[in-house]
């Protein structure tokens, strides 16, 4: 990720001590933002020659909860069956007696993978599809769009779920040369397309969303006209507030706020939306506990606002001080200040000293609180 800053350009550089001193603040600056890490899927790389069956079981599990997104269906929350809790071996066995059953599977890692790549052949009693009477699977075939998981990775989760309650592991260690298929480059970076936002926090488990997806949530090709940029925005971040009609609650990830940039989430805005302002939407959180300040606290000295702007008391003067802000700009402002600083130019202070770059670094949820604390400054 970038956390250059680049030299100011309208700053009077006087002398070259000042310009110096001036180029250690900005090391520092740069060394204080934090390393935004996205906890989205990220593929693994798998070094065949070193694999053992351990390593191969621990890619499975985090394949679960990562590339594969079985655990945003998978959990404890009721909608699909827990498989941590489950032991899916016994499981695969009951079920293969089933008359219910329809499959071709002969024993448990073979149910276990036709389960994974053709969910209908045998659809768990009361999770099926609604009004199908439990005859079609809402589950999506992961060897395909959007999950698409490798037969080694569909392998490596079913000896997960075959260790992890002591089973005997019964698929093999893949042999062939797969690398370039199960590798790929990490995506820790702030995603600046709506394609790869929507595929890192995998929206399309859920929703049909450009074009393709599931439909345990409602289809997002049509909010626009329904709802406003505020009401999308919230339905993204805190999605229990509004609870779509004929969906259930508690199924759409709760931590959206935490784990996606600023950046991020406007992008999915805007589509949504149907074009419009990026970061136009006021913010709306409100500390609601008392961890509120310590946790602003943290925010601040992790981006290092106080190495330009004296808040509480203290803090660098290369910046205005903040601790009268929120009697001098409304939250609106006050946001833009932060994300797109050099939109409105405070007087008498230089443009491009304020690190642009802050909507890629920080979460909504840190943005929130930001304003909010610097909103109550006067
Ligand atoms: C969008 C939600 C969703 C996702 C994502 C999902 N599943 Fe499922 N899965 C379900 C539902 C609902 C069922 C129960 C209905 C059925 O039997 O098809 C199910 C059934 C299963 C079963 C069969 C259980 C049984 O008792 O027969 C297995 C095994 C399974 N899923 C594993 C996985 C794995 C592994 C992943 C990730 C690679 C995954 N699922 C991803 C929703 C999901
Ligand atoms: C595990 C499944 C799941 C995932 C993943 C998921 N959602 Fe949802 N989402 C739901 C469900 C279920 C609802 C309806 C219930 C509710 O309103 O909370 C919903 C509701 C919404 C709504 C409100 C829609 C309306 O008609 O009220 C929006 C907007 C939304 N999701 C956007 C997203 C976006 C964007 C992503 C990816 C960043 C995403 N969702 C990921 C399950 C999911
Ligand atoms: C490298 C120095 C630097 C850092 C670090 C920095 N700022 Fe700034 N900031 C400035 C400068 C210079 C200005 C005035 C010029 C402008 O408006 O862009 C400013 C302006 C602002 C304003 C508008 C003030 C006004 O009176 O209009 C706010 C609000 C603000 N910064 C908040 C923050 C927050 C919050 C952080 C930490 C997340 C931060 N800044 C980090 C240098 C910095």
């Amino acid at each position: 990720m970038n956390n250059e800053i680049k030299a100011p350009r309208g700053v009077l550089v006087k002398s070259m001590g000042f310009s110096l001193a001036l180029a250690l603040l900005f090391t520092l600056v740069a060394n204080l933002l934090p390393q935004v890490e996205g906890e989205a899927p990220v593929d693994q790389k798998v070094d065949l020659g070193a694999l053992t069956m351990e390593s191969y079981v621990a890619l499975g599990e985090t394949l679960f909860s990562g590339k594969g997104t079985c655990s945003l269906c998978h959990n404890d929350l009721g909608r699909a069956p827990d498989i941590l809790a489950l032991n899916m071996v016994e499981v695969a066995n009951q079920h293969l007696q089933d008359e219910r059953y329809k499959g071709s599977a002969t024993d448990a890692e073979s149910y276990l993978h036709e389960s994974l790549v053709d969910p209908g052949m045998y659809v768990v009693k009361d999770y099926g599809k609604k009004g199908s009477n439990d005859t079609i699977s809402p589950m999506p075939a992961v060897d395909k769009s959007p999950i698409e998981l490798s037969e080694i990775e569909i392998n490596a989760i079913i000896a997960f779920m075959q260790a992890k309650d002591g089973h005997d592991v019964t698929v093999s260690l893949p042999t062939e040369e797969p690398v370039a298929e199960a590798a790929s480059p990490e995506v820790a970076e702030s995603a600046d397309t709506i394609e790869a936002v929507v595929a890192k926090y995998s929206c399309q488990a859920c929703h049909v969303i450009l074009g393709s997806g599931g439909d345990l949530g409602p289809a997002l090709e049509q909010v626009a006209g329904r709802f406003t940029r505020e009401e999308i925005r919230q339905g993204i971040i805190a999605p229990d507030a509004v609870i779509a009609e004929g969906f259930p609650p508690g199924v759409m990830p709760q931590d959206l706020a935490e784990q996606m940039t600023v950046k991020e989430l406007g992008i999915l805005v805007d589509y949504l939306a149907g074009g419009g302002e990026f970061s136009a939407v006021p913010p709306t959180a409100k500390p609601s506990d008392d961890n509120a300040d310590s946790r602003v606290e943290a925010v601040i000295s992790n981006f290092g606002c106080q190495a330009c702007h004296v808040i509480s008391g203290s803090g660098g003067k290369l910046g205005p001080g903040l601790d009268d802000i929120g009697a001098r700009l409304n939250a609106e402002q006050i946001r833009q200040s932060i994300i797109d600083p050099n939109a409105v130019i405070a007087k008498g202070f230089s443009s491009g000293v304020m690190p642009p770059n802050y909507s890629e670094q920080m979460s909504e949820e840190q943005l929130d609180a930001l304003v909010v604390f610097l909103l109550e400054r006067k």
